[in-house]
């Protein structure tokens, strides 16, 4: 088995981290922080995709059925676009509550949720959860149950070690 490259490495859990974050604070944490993740979130993605775009050609093996491989292929398409979803819907809500200018003001911000972009943003993030607890379920059972060392594959190490 091999690995992806150290940079999509970097990438993948720099933005699990974040979205861990950014999923457990919003509507918690101040908007402004929330917003702040949200930037970055959106640059490292827009990183990311350049970087696995620019990989296609040598990203690691899988020796597995057919239909876990399409399952897998769907689920990491999912969350691309799912995480594109939530940055855009994101940014969505800041502009329809004129967030910009209220921090400029210094003015504080109420009533998000009467918005439909925060309804689609709420949808958004909710369905994302959801995308991430199957694929953290599946790496589970890859490493824990057939104990094929899956997460070496997103670790660090030589390219082409078992
Ligand atoms: C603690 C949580 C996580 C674990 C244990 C985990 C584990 C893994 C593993 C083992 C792989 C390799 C799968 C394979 O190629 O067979 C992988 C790939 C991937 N993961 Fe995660 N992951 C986590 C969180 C996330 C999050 C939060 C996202 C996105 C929001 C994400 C997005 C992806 C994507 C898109 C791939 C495919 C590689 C790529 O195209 O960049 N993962 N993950
Ligand atoms: C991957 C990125 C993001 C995730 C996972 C995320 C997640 C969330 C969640 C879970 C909520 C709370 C929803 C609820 O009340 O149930 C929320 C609220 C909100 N999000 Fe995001 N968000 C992201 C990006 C963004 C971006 C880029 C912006 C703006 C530029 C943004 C602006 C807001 C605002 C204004 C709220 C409502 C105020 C608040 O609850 O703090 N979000 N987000």
């Amino acid at each position: 088995m091999t690995r992806y490259h150290p940079s999509l490495v970097a990438l993948h859990w720099l933005m699990a981290l974040l979205i861990a974050v950014l999923l457990s604070s919003g509507g918690l944490a101040p908007t402004r922080m929330h917003v702040v993740g949200g930037a970055i979130a959106a640059g490292l993605l827009a990183l990311r995709i350049v970087v696995r775009l620019a990989m296609t050609r040598h990203l690691p093996t899988s020796v597995d059925r057919k239909w876990r491989k399409r399952a897998a292929k769907c689920v990491h398409v999912g969350l691309y676009v799912l995480v594109g979803g939530a940055v855009v819907s994101g940014i969505g809500v800041a502009i329809e509550a004129d967030l910009l200018a209220a921090y400029i003001d210094n003015r504080a911000v109420h009533g998000f949720s009467e918005g439909a972009l925060y309804a689609l943003h709420v949808a958004l993030t909710d369905l994302l959860l959801i995308a991430i607890l199957g694929h953290l379920a599946a790496a589970f059972w890859h490493q824990f149950i057939r104990k094929d060392r899956i997460l070496s594959k997103i670790w660090f190490g030589k390219p082409e070690s078992e």
